[in-house]
Formats: structure tokens, C-alpha cells, sequence
């Protein structure tokens, strides 16, 4: 089988019922391949799997079935390849716009001086149009504002590749028309490989090089594959002669849909009227057997670093690897490589068994319920910014802090003494304010 750049290998996705009996099949059997600085983008009803699957892509959630791969590797946790642009905007509130891109640019380029850092922080800020907006914190910006600072901060990194949950789906019509051309530009002058999930036909259409059309959940599939033959530059009005529509049997669906083929008007009418979001029979799939053992083996893990006081930072000091990266494997979510996980067992005694768990992919059972928002928001920030937040959180909290990368699992909310919402990392008993979850 050739190898794509990006490989979505026959994926299915399993949640509990909420009944609290069996599971619910989200969506079953993706296959998508895409190529390197391709557009794709995502287009399906509420409910289908889109975030779903971005979060996969992301690294933030696994699949129950199948596998995706990434230049030839098996993403098995987020990384700063990957960059999430998140419909929530999720900034960190207490960061200017300045701040809150050099985070990330910093992760990025932990070599580059501070001036280099700043120079390419302004760069990207101008590119979004945020010239003068500095120093503003997310409070003082408009939903525009913050989506652009979001899409700074994604492109200012130039990831593998960008992933975009309906960007536009809180921005009003006119800067959405704004902020899709500063996106075309940017990613004409940088050809990233784009996953984008929408809601809306035109942007889809107007941005991207493929559609794939989700059909609606549970159980839901790839229905059909549109390629996006426009020429770019494109405009909006979509109404130059050259737009065709090539996937199977497009043609045979463009002119029962009562256009030629040969108009991007056309391609909306089949988009539109396409069957492919009616519903689907729901057939419920048995659930999977968990790796029981490999759970355990977390706890053996976790009891024996706290047993013999030996931090996260500690831990990958012998490593030689990120700490972050370092945090989720010692909790499951993320892979060593067997000389990594050797080092790991001579420092923490570990068995042989235990030691090898370290190296296998990724315990399913431990990926966070990201229903929940509340620990959905901290783990999308902590899993995409993972690094950039350990710089920050050391700025904030002083040294000793690398322990607290245990946080996502030990928080709860709180309402402060303003009602406003809060989080609490119950590991160090320190507040971080979180307010817009
Ligand atoms: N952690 C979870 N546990 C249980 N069910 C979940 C979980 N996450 C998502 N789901 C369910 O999976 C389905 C797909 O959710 P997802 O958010 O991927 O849909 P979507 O296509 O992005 O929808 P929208 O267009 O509304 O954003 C939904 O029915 C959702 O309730
Ligand atoms: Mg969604």
C-alpha cells in the first residue's frame, strides 16, 4: 500500500451509551488519505464525528479501531506537528495577543533568540490584521479578534499540519469573509496541509482542494468524496466557468441536480441536495475488551514515582525527552520507545512487564471523557500547547511546577468568590483562572 502523508486507516469510533449499556458507534470504517499540502476539509450534520475526528488527528483523543498515520507514524498523542485551531477561540485569558502567540512560537523554536521570537510573533500578527492589538488580553477582543490570534498562533508555528474545527462558526458573516482570505493567504504562502471540519458549504468550496461528506451518526460514514477543481485564486460568487466536480459518479449526481457540471453553482445544488445526510441505520457494536493489565501497570507506575519522589522533570531529565510527552506516557496516553522505557524502569525499578507497557501504544480506557468541557478545555490546551504551557506554567508557578503536568486528571471546578468559574489543580492547591469554558 503506498503511504500517504496523512493516513486515516479504517477508523471507527465507540463512546459509552449513555444508558450505561453498551456502546455507541460514532462513526465506523474512515479511510481518508491526504496529501501533503492538501485543503480537505470536513462536512457532515451536528453529531457525525467531525470534532471527533479532528481530535484524533490532534492527538487528543484514540481511536477504538484502526489507526491514523502521520508521515508514515502512528499518532498515538498530541505534538507541536499538529496545530488545533479550536471553535472556542481557547487562549489563555490572563495572555496579551502578543503572549499568547510567542507561547506557542517558543515551544516551536526553543533555539531561536528573543528578538527572532518577537520578530516572527509580529510577523504573524499582521498577517491576521492585529497590528495595534498587541497588548490586548482575549477580554478586550472581539470573537474576530480571537479567532484571528487563534489562527496566528496555528500558522505562526508552521505545523505539519493545521487542523481547524469550524473556525468561522462564531464569527458573523462579514469578518468571516475577512478572516477566510487572510486564511487563504497565509496558507498560500505556506501550503500547509489544512483538515478543516464546517458546517458551511460555500467555505468549503471556497477554501479547499476536497470535501468529504461525513453521513449523519451513530454509525456514521464517508459518504462521498468531492475533489474541488477551481481554480485558485477563487471567489466567492463561485461563478467562473472552470469548477468541476470529479469524484465517482459527480457528474451523473451534478446533472440530476439540474446543473451542468461545468459551474461552481452546481456543485452547491448536488452539495445541497445530496442524500448522503440522511440517516443511517444504527447497528450496535459490541464493546471492546480493554487491556485491563496495561491499566495497571499505570497505577504500579504512578505509585512508584510518588513512593520514591522522583518527578516528571527527573524523569525525563534520564529520558532526554519532553516532559510533557514524558507526563502522558507515565499516564498512558502517549508511547516510549523501548530504549526510553528502559531508562524509565532502571529509575523507577520497575518490573520487566511494567517497563514494557511504557513502549506499547497508548491505554484507550485512559483517554480523558471529553464530554465533559470542563476538562475537555484544560486537556486541549495542556495536550496541543503541552510545552509552551510547562514554560508558562514555570513562569507562574516557580520551580517544582513540572509535577503539576499531572493536572489534567486532578481539577475541579469552582465557582470563585465573584461567581465567576474557576479551575482548581488540586495537585499544588494554586488557582489558575479559566473563565470563558
Ligand atoms: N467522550 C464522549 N463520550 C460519549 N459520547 C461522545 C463523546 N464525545 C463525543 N461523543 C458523541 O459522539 C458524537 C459525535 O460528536 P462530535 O462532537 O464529534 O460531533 P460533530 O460532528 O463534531 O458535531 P457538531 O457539528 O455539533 O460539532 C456525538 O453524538 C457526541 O455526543
Ligand atoms: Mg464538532
Amino acid at each position: 500500500m503506498s503511504s500517504s502523508f496523512l493516513q486515516i486507516d479504517h477508523v471507527s469510533k465507540f463512546f459509552p451509551n449513555p444508558s450505561g449499556e453498551g456502546q455507541v458507534c460514532v462513526f465506523t470504517d474512515v479511510t481518508i488519505k491526504i496529501e501533503k499540502g492538501e485543503f480537505v476539509t470536513v462536512i457532515g450534520h451536528s453529531g457525525c464525528g467531525k470534532s471527533t475526528l479532528l481530535n484524533m488527528i490532534a492527538g487528543l483523543d484514540a481511536p477504538s479501531e484502526g489507526g491514523i498515520l502521520l508521515s508514515g507514524r502512528e499518532i498515538a498523542g498530541p505534538g507541536l506537528d499538529r496545530m488545533v485551531v479550536f471553535q472556542n477561540f481557547s487562549l489563555m485569558p490572563w495572555m496579551t495577543v502578543f503572549e499568547n502567540i510567542r507561547l506557542a512560537v517558543r515551544a516551536a523554536y526553543p533555539d531561536w533568540s528573543k528578538e527572532q521570537i518577537a520578530a516572527h510573533v509580529r510577523k504573524y500578527i499582521e498577517l491576521v490584521g492585529l497590528k495595534g492589538a498587541e497588548d490586548k488580553r482575549p477580554t478586550a477582543l472581539s470573537g474576530g479578534m480571537k479567532q484571528r490570534v487563534g489562527l496566528a498562533r496555528a500558522f505562526s508555528i508552521e505545523p505539519k499540519v493545521l487542523l481547524l474545527d469550524e473556525p468561522f462558526a462564531q464569527i458573523d458573516a462579514l469578518t468571516r469573509g475577512v478572516i477566510q482570505e487572510e486564511l487563504i493567504q497565509m496558507w498560500n504562502s505556506t501550503r500547509n496541509t489544512v483538515f478543516m471540519v464546517t458546517h458551511d458549504v460555500d467555505e468549503a468550496i471556497l477554501l479547499s482542494d476536497r470535501i468529504l461528506l461525513m453521513t449523519n451518526g451513530p454509525s456514521a460514514r464517508i459518504g462521498e468524496i468531492v475533489d474541488v477543481d477551481i481554480p485558485r485564486p477563487r471567489s466567492r460568487e463561485l461563478s467562473g466557468p472552470a469548477c468541476q466536480a470529479r469524484g465517482p459518479d459527480k457528474r451523473s449526481r451534478a446533472a440530476s441536480a439540474g446543473g451542468s457540471n461545468s459551474d461552481g453553482r452546481s456543485i452547491l445544488s448536488v452539495l445541497r441536495t445530496t442524500s448522503l445526510l440522511s440517516r443511517e441505520t444504527f447497528v450496535a457494536t459490541p464493546p471492546e475488551e480493554e487491556p485491563m493489565g496495561e491499566t495497571k501497570s499505570r497505577d504500579v507506575i504512578k505509585a512508584r514515582r510518588r513512593d520514591k519522589k522522583v518527578t516528571i522533570a527527573q524523569v525525563a531529565k534520564v529520558v532526554g525527552k519532553n516532559p510533557t510527552f514524558v507526563a502522558a506516557a507515565l499516564n498512558g496516553t502517549h508511547r516510549l520507545t523501548k530504549e526510553e522505557a528502559q531508562k524509565v524502569g532502571k529509575l523507577l525499578g520497575l518490573d520487566k512487564a511494567t517497563m514494557e507497557s511504557l513502549s506499547k501504544f497508548p491505554v484507550r480506557s485512559d483517554f480523558p471523557n471529553t464530554t465533559d468541557p470542563f476538562k475537555y478545555r484544560l486537556l486541549e490546551i495542556i495536550g496541543v500547547y503541552g510545552d509552551a504551557l510547562r514554560d508558562m506554567a514555570n513562569e507562574m508557578f516557580g520551580d517544582g511546577i513540572m509535577s503539576a503536568i499531572d493536572f489534567t486528571l486532578d481539577m475541579e471546578k469552582v465557582t470563585g468568590s465573584q461567581g465567576e468559574a474557576r479551575c482548581k489543580i488540586t495537585l499544588n492547591g494554586k488557582w489558575l483562572e479559566y473563565k470563558t469554558f
